[in-house]
């Protein structure tokens, strides 16, 4: 069954014909007629409140949504429905907001924007899938295109129909915290997946009630910060600064903009960094003459969590100013959105902000609006609850275990250790993470940073995975730190990092957990060849373990779909994976990657390094 799955879906890919993919989606400026007569219509109130996004947990009260006019409301990371976080509550969520938004005076539907970043990834039992630095080492754009399908399917199922995705970021350094959500540090690899990732969401037409709008993030440069070391001897690269001249911006971290806007992309949000020195929500340059004159981007901008706060010199009110200016349509404001709204008012009265901007961007976000079939009269905009039967279902695992197995990458095989025999006479399983899912899926998993742990319902860790996969002569034991391995027939450890999301991990040290090292120890001691299982947001400095492992798998952030991993360890998979970024022997090293000088490129393995058998 496993094995029908991606061909079947290879095939319902070509049944498309080349001719309507080459076509690509419909030019969203292709509803200005549409959009024209209603933006005439509009008060300034109105056209405001467009341009207004707020957090759910944060509205003041419900009907602001209505007497506002707002354009869209969001859920952060962490801002679940007051029931909680059932598919129930999230969808129940949803239509008490839209209801809210069809009173208003002209009944313009909000846009509900999540981070749905690896699926519907804030509901409890959604299919999770691996990270994008998973995904970028299936180096398979079909498969990721599935991918984004079936997580669009399950935000639907809420109602939700705007995701916070793909992050087409080219991450430089992995001391960086937001690196696993990065597909590679190449940024030809990232081009290509980008457009597949948009093409998943946002399929051939906004209008199918199964697509989701994207947002491609955080525009530009997010990858490239330089790292500052702090006063707590951490080091810091998230939000910073990218120094490169404008060719080099271009180069590496431009390119995923290039094939998201190709693929039809209705959104993108600009990032908290700066680019030498200038916040990139206030670059007119970057916003308005490269992304929107120059590549052609239709959509609109949506600014990042409180960005525009950050816009120095200034006051807020200048902030918005200068960011408005700069070619910002939507602003991210989860709490002041009223003082949001009284400032812009004042400030297009006071003539600082021209109304045609204005008016340019309530036309970008109501075209999306009218693409995606929102404003369509027979149409409800309340969630379709008949989705609710296929939300987490076992199809959707199938393809996030198939994206599993083809993401992990084998570095070491020593004396054929992989494939482990399934008539093995007995397992032992070590680790922190081996029975953990929270580990398994890393952050943005329910929780914004994410949780050790039972962080979700359904799926499967690795441990279960690999009780389920062997005969019934096999014995599988199990002890976190090691101990009690000997006697068995091989041991596996699968250690690695605990969840974490953005600034949180940052770090300037990727040393294993002593805790980690502690495992393999006693795996040792015990005789048996090892297998280790690294579950991590990035490659670590792993030079200590490597001699000691018989065998070595970098699993990434896999999700919620253990048995991907099974799979690969008893011989149902042959490994694909290959790196999609370098993998560094020393923390002295770092920054290392492709685009390092020649002279400086020593990793421990090469970039698009992978081994089968
Ligand atoms: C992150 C974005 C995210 C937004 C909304 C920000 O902190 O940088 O990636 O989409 O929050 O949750
Ligand atoms: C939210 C995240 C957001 C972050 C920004 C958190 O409280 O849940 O979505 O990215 O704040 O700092």
């Amino acid at each position: 069954m496993v094995r029908n799955t991606p061909a079947a879906f290879l095939a319902a890919l070509l049944t498309l014909g080349p001719a309507a993919r080459a076509a690509g989606p419909k030019p969203l400026s292709s509803y200005d007629p549409q959009v024209k007569p209603l933006l005439a219509g509009m008060t300034l109130e109105e056209k405001i409140g467009q341009m207004t996004q707020a957090e759910q947990d944060a509205l003041k009260d419900l009907a602001d949504v209505e007497n506002y006019f707002l354009g869209s409301v969001l859920s952060g990371g962490s801002s679940d429905p007051k029931e909680g976080n059932s598919l129930q509550a999230w969808t129940d969520l949803y239509d008490r907001l839209q209801s809210r938004a069809l009173k208003s005076r002209l009944g313009i539907p909000i846009l509900y924007g999540v981070d749905a970043v690896h699926g519907h990834n804030n509901v409890l039992g959604a299919v999770i899938f691996p990270h994008g630095i998973g995904l970028g080492c299936t180096r398979n754009p079909a498969l990721i295109e599935k991918v984004e399908r079936i997580t669009a399917e399950e935000v639907r199922a809420t109602g939700i129909q705007w995701t916070f995705a793909p992050c087409v970021t080219v991450p430089q350094d992995i001391r960086w915290g937001r690196t696993y959500e990065g597909f590679s540090e190449d940024p030809a690899l990232v081009r290509q997946l980008s457009e597949a990732a948009v093409r998943g969401f946002q399929g051939m037409d906004l209008r199918n009630p199964l697509s989701v709008l994207a947002c491609a993030k955080h525009y530009v440069g997010d990858g490239g910060t330089t790292y500052v070391s702090g006063a707590d001897g951490r080091g810091r690269l998230d939000q910073g600064d990218t120094k490169v001249d404008e060719q080099t911006l271009r180069r590496l971290h431009l390119q995923g903009y290039i094939s998201a806007v190709k693929a039809g992309v209705g959104s993108i949000m600009p990032s908290y960094s700066s680019w030498n020195g200038v916040k990139c929500s206030a670059s007119r340059r970057l916003l308005t003459e490269i992304l929107k004159q120059e590549l052609g981007f239709e959509g609109f901008l949506i600014s990042d969590y409180n960005a525009i706060d950050q816009i120095k010199p200034g006051d807020y009110k200048g902030s918005i100013e200068i960011s408005i200016n700069a070619g910002m349509d939507m602003v991210m404001v989860p709490t002041n959105y009223r003082t949001f709204i009284t400032y812009l008012k004042e400030l297009v009265n006071e003539g600082r902000v021209p109304v045609t901007r204005i008016d340019d961007a309530v036309t970008r976000i109501l075209r999306v609006k009218f693409a995606m079939g929102l404003m369509d009269k027979n149409r409800s905009q309340l969630a379709d609850r008949g989705l609710h039967k296929t939300f987490g279902s076992p199809e959707h695992r199938l393809v996030a275990r198939e994206a599993v197995r083809q993401s992990l990458v084998l570095l070491k095989n020593d004396r054929k250790t992989l494939p482990i025999s399934k008539q093995a006479a007995r397992i032992h399983v070590a680790g922190k993470s081996a029975d953990n899912i929270g580990d398994q899926c890393g952050g943005w998993t329910i929780d914004w940073q994410g949780r050790s742990g039972q962080v979700t319902t359904g799926g499967t860790t690795i441990l279960a995975a690999i009780k389920g996969a062997v005969s019934k002569n096999t014995g599988v034991t199990f002890s976190p730190d090691g101990a009690g391995a000997e006697g068995s027939t091989i041991g596996v450890a699968v250690i690695g990092e605990r969840p974490y999301a953005e600034g949180a991990g940052d770090r300037s040290d990727l040393a294993l957990d002593r805790e980690d090292v502690a495992v393999l120890n006693n795996l040792k001691k015990a005789g048996i060849p090892v297998v280790v299982i690294l579950l991590s947001g990035r490659p670590m400095i792993i030079g200590e373990v490597l001699p000691q492992a018989d065998a070595f798998v970098a699993a990434w952030l896999p999700g919620t779909e253990g048995q991907g991993v099974a799979d690969v360890l008893f011989g149902e998979y042959k490994p694909t994976g290959k790196l999609s970024f370098s993998w560094p022997r020393s923390n002295g090293q770092l920054p290392l990657n492709i685009n390092s000088p020649k002279e400086k490129y020593d990793p421990l393995f090469r970039y698009g390094y992978g081994l089968t058998w």
